[in-house]
């Protein structure tokens, strides 16, 4: 990994995929503040102080949307590694209990995957968000060393990379085992058109498999929620 540290920046997701060309795989991309942090959707992402928002460049032979659960994987993994266990909701977050703690977003540019990824470490919860987001220092009760935080990132991410390449089937089913939704009753929240259905699981392509009035539906994206 070869890491830049920003002290504030609009967006890592931005400012990584301005390095596109040059920059090589394995790029990362560090700010301790985000001053126009964005979700999925088009949506904003609080990213005050305190909190872990960095983009990866990565350069996979072909462009999978499962590379998102990489991500996913690595940030559950290192929580694990704080003793906090956290369940992945498909496709890009991570909870603890009935709380969002870290999203993933994926971007493609030029054959590069930008992947941002923010996580909250020590920063202040926004009270519009208090309710459905945490920390790891509210579950923990004391704030965390964030460079150890990384450090455990990045060697998770690695190692979720490296399996990826070699076998993405790896990935969807440690994704499986970690999505605690299979079986449950929930709506997909979608532009077009919401689904409501169960999920029967998660396919090989990375795919929603969803149970609509005993027809079976593939969701290839969308927000889940439970009923
Ligand atoms: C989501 O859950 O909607 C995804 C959130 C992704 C946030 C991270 S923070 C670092 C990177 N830069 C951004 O602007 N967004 C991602």
């Amino acid at each position: 990994w070869k890491i830049l540290r920003l002290s504030e920046v609009d967006s890592t997701n931005e400012y990584a995929k301005g390095l596109i060309p040059d920059a090589p795989e394995g790029t990362v991309v560090v700010a301790k503040r985000q001053t126009a942090g964005r979700g999925r959707k088009g949506r904003s992402w609080a990213s005050p102080k305190g909190g872990l928002w960095m983009s990866v460049l990565l350069k996979p032979p072909k462009i999978d949307p499962r590379l998102v659960f990489v991500g996913a994987l690595a940030v559950a993994d290192t929580l694990g590694d704080f003793g906090i266990e956290a369940w992945i909701k498909w496709p890009n977050d991570v909870w603890v209990g009935n709380r969002k703690i870290s999203g993933v977003l994926t971007e493609v540019k030029r054959g590069y995957v930008i992947m941002g990824i923010g996580l909250n470490v020590n920063n202040e919860i926004p009270e519009e968000l208090e309710g459905s987001a945490t920390s790891m220092r509210d579950i923990l009760g004391r704030s965390v060393g964030i460079e150890e935080v990384l450090k455990r990132l990045l060697e998770h991410l690695g190692r979720w990379y490296k399996t990826f390449l070699e076998n993405p089937y790896l990935v969807v089913e440690e994704i499986r085992k970690r999505t605690i939704l299979i079986g449950k009753e929930v709506r997909v929240l979608r532009d077009d058109n919401d689904l409501v259905g169960r999920i029967i699981n998660i396919s090989d392509d990375g795919s929603l498999l969803l149970d609509v009035d005993g027809q079976t539906v593939k969701v290839v994206y969308g927000d889940v929620s439970v009923r």
